[in-house]
């Protein structure tokens, strides 16, 4: 298919997002989910009503969540790019990557470093579903479903051994959806050894006020 039908076929999906029962295979449209719901956030169409609804009940108590979503997103394509340019990283891991949205961490680092590699990790099964977004003609980034409470499914995936040389430094996101302190720390227990050969850890995460 050209990519010009792909597009417009894409265009069709999107649009179809606000109908349920379009859901993508293994998508339960009616449960919101966070990555979905992030995506709204984000003035993105990878949701439905469900998870607009579920943000709309979370801004009535935080009204500045969108806010929220917005900075941290600024954040993590801020830091993503420093750690390309400035630090010279060229393969990333982006841990709870959320759905497709305008500025992919391929395309923030791909424009300072073109052979920057990504591989994007979340266990919501519509980055599958729209998995097409963020993978490029030159293969320099991969999709994998995985849940990091199941690290060894992660690590096993040929899908992140052929992107990622574990010999040589990686950046490691986990924004926003402070992955790492919901299932747990097994990537973090030491965190300076993550440094230590110039792999570089991004963490972002909320916090409320005192
Ligand atoms: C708020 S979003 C963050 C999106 C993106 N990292 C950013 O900073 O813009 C958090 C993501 O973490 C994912 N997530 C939460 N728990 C996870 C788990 N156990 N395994 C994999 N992904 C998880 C969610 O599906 C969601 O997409």
């Amino acid at each position: 298919m050209s990519i010009a039908g792909r597009d417009a076929q894409r265009q069709t999906a999107v649009g179809q997002l606000t109908q349920s029962e379009q859901a993508p295979a293994g998508v339960d449209p009616a449960t919101p989910s966070p990555a979905r719901m992030y995506d709204y956030m984000l003035s993105g169409k990878h949701n439905f009503q469900s998870d607009r609804d579920a943000v709309e009940r979370f801004r009535a108590q935080l009204p500045d969540l969108g806010d929220a979503a917005w900075a941290n997103r600024a954040f993590h394509q801020r830091a993503a790019r420093w750690l390309a340019a400035e630090r010279g990283i060229r393969q990333f891991i982006d841990l709870g990557s959320g759905l497709p949205i305008q500025g992919n961490t391929h395309e923030i680092v791909q424009a300072v470093a073109p052979a920057a590699r990504v591989v994007y990790v979340d266990h919501d099964p519509m980055l599958l579903a729209y998995a097409d977004e963020l993978l490029t003609a030159d293969g320099s980034t991969a999709v994998i479903q995985a849940d990091l409470r199941d690290p060894g499914s992660l690590l096993s995936a040929p899908g992140l051994r052929a992107l990622i040389d574990f010999d040589e430094p990686a950046g490691l996101n986990d924004q926003a959806g402070r992955v790492v302190t919901h299932v747990g720390s097994w990537w973090a227990e030491d965190p300076a050894a993550a440094d230590s050969d110039g792999s570089r850890a991004l963490y972002c995460g909320v916090a409320r006020r005192p």
